[in-house]
């Protein structure tokens, strides 16, 4: 059983900026939710109730936004508004939150491995709030779970991005050993195209086995200088195995302006069409 998910969330947002000179970047909303909360309702949906945020300065509001505002909810009571928290509240009834803080921003390897005292001995889930994703029924967490539930590996998301955007992404090579599941040979942080193995790519979900904290043991700086997880997960490629899965669904770039009002419209339309329904 998977229980726990890091959730890294130290970055600055420095492309949001200046909305996220005080405001995290994960708590930019889509439509009335922010981003964050999207996370942890896909993680919950997986089962995954142990929420592990690897956090740093100005985040404060992420651990009041998981926490129950009595003040708030006495106000609401016999209101209109008065279910306004109920799926919010849900979720922090039934989840729980630890958090640590990545005090040197060195990458997202680096932010693993911070998360690993949160984390122990077990696999987990890891969740980049900044892709945010939809899916009709089952969730990307939950995709990835079900997969690992039958090879007790580590599995990540993968799609295909524009031959000329490899260079944003973590870029897998390998053979599909079953319909969009596949066995990964290599992966490489960031490749221009002309260097690329391929155009699929690493999105922010991954269920990963603790062999990983090792792994990010042996990894020197990479790419911009940052220690990369997709590093460290080619060395479990080769020593053990990994698995990519074409998940089913649509991922939004959240780090990007261009993703968030894409997703923000998509939401939006997505509403409007169940509110007439
Ligand atoms: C990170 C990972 C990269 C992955 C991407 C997905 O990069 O390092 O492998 O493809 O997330 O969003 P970042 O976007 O943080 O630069």
């Amino acid at each position: 059983m998977i229980k726990k998910c890091v959730l890294p969330v130290a970055g600055y947002g420095t492309r949001f900026l200046p909305v996220t000179k005080v405001l995290p970047k994960e708590m930019l909303p889509i439509l009335d939710k922010p981003l964050v909360q999207y996370g942890i309702e896909e993680a919950e949906q997986a089962g995954l109730t142990q929420i592990c945020f690897v956090t740093g300065q100005s985040k404060r509001a992420i651990e009041d936004h998981f926490d129950r505002n009595l003040d708030l909810d006495v106000h609401l009571q016999g209101t209109e508004r008065a279910t306004a928290l109920n799926t919010l509240n849900d979720l922090i009834e039934k989840c729980q939150f630890t958090y640590t803080r990545q005090v040197n921003q060195l990458g997202l390897g680096h932010a693993i491995k911070v998360s690993q005292s949160l984390v122990g001995d077990e696999p987990f889930g890891v969740i980049l709030p900044d892709d945010f994703c939809v899916s009709s029924d089952i969730g990307v967490m939950e995709q990835l779970r079900q997969v690992y539930a039958r090879y007790q590996c580590s599995v990540i998301a993968v799609e295909d991005v524009q031959p000329e955007q490899t260079a944003s992404y973590g870029i897998i090579k390998g053979d599909e050993i079953e319909k969009g599941l596949v066995r990964v040979e290599d992966l490489v942080e960031k490749p221009q195209p002309d260097k690329a193995p391929s155009n699929t790519a690493v999105i922010g979900r991954y269920i990963l086995t603790p062999e990983i904290f090792d792994e990010l043991e042996h990894i020197s700086r990479g790419i911009g200088g940052e220690y990369q997880l997709t590093d460290a997960l080619a060395r479990v490629a080769r020593s053990t195995q990994v698995l990519a899965l074409k998940f089913s669904g649509k991922r939004f770039d959240c780090g990007s302006l261009e993703g968030f009002v894409e997703a923000t419209n998509y939401c939006y339309n997505a509403r409007l069409k169940n509110s007439q329904t």
